[in-house]
């Protein structure tokens, strides 16, 4: 008998049966599926860090500051924390004193909109700037499928810009931008990860970061810079600035995420929208206030519980997150240069010609280009039969076809894990390889 079935995912929003929607849980799923599979797939932070017991200390270490720094009574204490609050955030003044230290941006805590993640974030961003039909967003190839998913939600078309090595071709940002124009199109922003981009793991220099900026002034365009891997370079040279800190004229919108410098429980992000808006009736403020009233009708507002845990331990640290993330920094330095080598050591070029990878210089991400295609039955093969999860390059590119590249990730796992993974890799390319060659393909290069 036939299941009854009162409406069809046609009669809902067209995101439900959007592709870029589907990913993360599709991922999360084969990973569920095959919980014995080594995963070289997960981006999430790793977790032998994670410490209950340093909630509360975070908690107290708030506390104490509402009290001894802002001199709140135990009554107004009680309201800030536990009662609905600010819309735009009750650690905004804490995240201002972030950027300052650690990035060296000079913040206006009032244009700080503390978000529930970045994705939230991105998502008041996309909602705002698009207007109408004739709105598109530019965001560099391959990118953030959250980033997607968010424009979808606000039925914003995603049109792709080339990466190139230099993290962004800028001759193709200019040529995207003017023939979006030609067809009567408005492009409102650029999406852009200038430090060790997921999944491309591709950093810019900052000569690049400079004629990024002025690009993006010539064809008056915005720029969305999205950072939650910045913290994390392998070596011990000087980051460099973000684009943000680079920006003179508030052309950049900067999103900011706690998930991989604190942790992603806590759900807390920021966008720093200090962009000017004039008003009807003449008047100017922030961008991030109109963010606000989006988010107020999204949110409403942050948990407040969760901000006080992030503040703490921003404060504990005098606010910067490099110096709270030696350890972690370290691990993943640690991880990705046992990922690189251990890939030099199990597919030489002499033996495997066709494969090759990035070799970033910090973050999570590794990016691994192979002779054959790689689909989502590929990985749910691989998890199957060889017990090792990836992320197949596809989920990244808007367009649905099948990339020659797969995503790994050094986040979540040991050493230990990362052999047996490429283990298990090596054997599944070894034998995809063979099956070209045995059906008679020349060695694919
Ligand atoms: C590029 C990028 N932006 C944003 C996010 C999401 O951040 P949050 O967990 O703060 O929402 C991620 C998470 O993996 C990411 O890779």
């Amino acid at each position: 008998m036939e299941t009854p079935v009162d409406l069809t995912v046609g009669d809902l929003h067209a995101s439900v049966d959007d592709p870029a929607l589907n990913s993360m849980n599709f991922l999360n799923e084969v990973a569920q599926h095959y919980p014995d599979a080594v995963s070289l797939a997960a981006g999430r932070p790793y977790e032998e860090y994670f410490d209950v017991a340093a909630l509360h200390r975070w908690l107290d270490r708030f506390h104490r500051h509402l009290v001894e720094d802002q001199g709140l009574g135990p009554e107004q204490v009680r309201r800030t924390l536990l009662q609905y609050g600010r819309t735009k955030g009750i650690v905004h003044h804490l995240v201002a004193r972030n950027l300052a230290v650690d990035e060296g941006i000079t913040a206006d805590p009032e244009a700080v909109v503390v978000t529930v993640g970045c994705q939230e974030g991105m998502f008041l961003v996309l909602r705002a700037l698009r207007t109408g039909p004739r709105d598109v967003l530019l965001a560099v190839a391959p990118t953030y499928v959250g980033l997607t998913g968010a424009a979808r939600l606000v039925d914003l078309p995603v049109r792709p810009v080339a990466g190139g090595p230099a993290g962004v071709d800028l001759a193709d940002l200019a040529e995207q931008v003017r023939r979006a124009r030609a067809e009567g199109l408005r492009p409102r922003a650029c999406y852009v990860m200038p430090d060790f981009a997921n999944p491309s793991g591709i950093s810019m220099d900052t000569a690049h970061r400079r004629r990024l900026l002025e690009s993006a002034a010539e064809a008056e365009l915005l720029l969305v810079e999205d950072n939650p891997y910045g913290l994390f370079p392998v070596g011990d040279a000087d980051r460099p600035p973000t684009l943000k800190a680079l920006d003179t004229e508030r052309r950049v919108v900067y999103l900011g995420s706690f998930a991989k410098s604190v942790l992603p429980g806590a759900r807390v992000g920021y966008v720093l929208a200090d962009q000017r808006v004039a008003a009807p009736d003449g008047s100017v403020g922030l961008l991030a206030d109109q963010l606000a009233k989006i988010k107020s009708m999204v949110t409403v507002n942050t948990s407040p519980i969760a901000q006080a845990v992030i503040g703490g331990r921003l404060l504990e640290h005098g606010c910067s997150l490099a110096g709270a993330n030696t350890r972690e920094r370290a691990a993943y330095a640690r991880n990705l240069r046992h990922l690189l080598d251990g890939l030099a050591r199990r597919f030489p070029p002499d033996r495997f010609p066709g494969v090759s990878w990035t070799a970033p210089a910090g973050g999570f991400f590794v990016v691994v280009t192979v002779p054959f295609g790689v689909d989502d039955a590929l990985l749910h093969r691989s998890a199957q039969e060889y017990g090792v999860l990836w992320t197949p390059m596809a989920h990244f590119y808007d367009d649905g076809a099948v990339v020659n590249a797969l995503r790994l990730s050094i986040s979540a796992v040991t050493p230990a894990q990362i052999d047996l993974g490429l283990d298990r890799l090596a054997k599944l390319v070894a034998d995809e390889v063979a099956a070209l060659v045995g059906g008679g393909a020349d060695w694919p290069r």
